[in-house]
């Protein structure tokens, strides 16, 4: 029997409640654990702001976007956070006080670098996986990626019909801060004409002669995709606003869709529109495959608490799902797989 806190830190993301749904169910046919969810990320753990999750609290929450606890970007070993205030002994006071025996943080690399950082401190925790980007290692996909794929998709088959009829290029602004993988299974799915991604700088003249390239073959219109974290190959390109950071030190990104809007149309003559989707890729309900991949991953960690495998991250690997090192996960970024690159450029211009 034990009492199990949860929390989902970082950017939000479709299938947060089907893993907090998931935990609660299984963790009470193991027995008589309970609950506790603490608000908005870290910050429920030093504000000691939390609610009782139960079978109750926790039903018809399976397919519903957003997170039931609410979520920040609350580091709470930032430097000179509040004075220097002592999270780790902050966060303790807080789990001894509710009587707190394991933690399960659903998160990406920040929440998950705070839970590695409890783990060395000797607070018993289990991470789970989260962003939408999908560039955690340790595990093949993380939940919520379909979904936003999914809406890139439909975003991208509408944007064309509206090209193909102005003759315009459309330029698509899409997330992914350090992997290009939205950007590149949507460009796949819905017949980008190029694809921009963080893992290859790209050269804007380049761009734009394989733009001019397949006007000449008679082709009006072209789909640009480009992750808000591509960077271009000369670096004289101004991508982000510098100094706009967040907790975590990560720039705001977002932009540098207007920028080539703008170079492109100067360059090749042809007219230009961006559109940005931002947030919309991270909002409302998510699709099966990612209720599935975040109820199995819900199931795992519990099933990992109730065997004190502590220090650990559930993952899915294959078809499996699989207990990963949380260390070891969190050494680097998992970057677009080459091949699936390539297969992507088969199709440009
Ligand atoms: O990390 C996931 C992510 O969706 C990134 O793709 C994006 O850059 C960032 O979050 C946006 O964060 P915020 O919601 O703080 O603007």
């Amino acid at each position: 029997m034990a009492r199990v806190g949860l929390l989902t830190g970082g950017g939000d993301c479709p299938g947060l409640n089907a893993v907090i749904r998931a935990v609660v169910r299984r963790g009470l046919a193991r027995g008589e654990h309970s609950f506790v969810g603490f608000r908005y990320g870290w910050s429920g753990l030093l504000e000691d702001e939390a609610l009782e999750l139960t079978l109750e609290s926790t039903a018809g929450i399976l397919p519903r976007g957003g997170t039931i606890l609410g979520t920040s970007r609350t580091d709470p070993f930032a430097e000179g956070r509040d004075g220097g205030r002592d999270g780790l002994g902050e966060i303790r006071r807080t789990l001894e006080g509710r009587g707190v025996d394991a933690l399960i943080p659903i998160g990406g690399e920040d929440t998950l670098g705070v839970a590695l950082r409890l783990h060395h401190g000797g607070i018993p925790v289990v991470g789970v996986p989260k962003t939408i980007d999908n560039d955690l290692a340790g595990t093949d996909y993380t939940f919520g990626f379909q979904t936003a794929v999914q809406i890139v998709t439909d975003a991208i088959d509408r944007l064309h019909t509206t090209a193909e009829s102005h003759n315009r290029v459309i330029v698509i602004e899409v997330m992914g801060r350090h992997a290009g993988w939205i950007a590149t299974h949507a460009g796949i799915a819905g017949g980008a004409d190029a694809i921009l991604v963080p893992e290859r700088p790209f050269d804007v003249d380049e761009v734009c002669a394989r733009l001019r390239h397949r006007h000449e073959r008679g082709r009006s219109f072209s789909i640009v995709v480009v992750a808000e974290g591509a960077v271009p190959r000369e670096g004289t390109i101004q991508t982000h606003d510098k100094d706009a950071v967040d907790a975590f030190g990560h720039p705001r990104l977002g932009g540098i869709g207007v920028t080539l809007e703008r170079e492109i149309e100067a360059r090749t003559g042809y007219e230009t529109r961006v559109t940005i989707l931002g947030h919309v890729q991270r909002g409302g309900t998510p699709v099966a495959y990612d209720r599935v991949l975040a109820t199995r991953f819900g199931v795992a960690a519990m099933d990992a608490v109730a065997a004190s495998r502590f220090g650990t991250m559930v993952a899915l690997r294959g078809t499996e799902i699989v207990e990963v090192d949380l260390e070891q996960a969190l050494r680097e970024p998992k970057l677009l797989d080459p091949a699936l690159y390539e297969t992507a450029e088969l199709f440009f211009g």
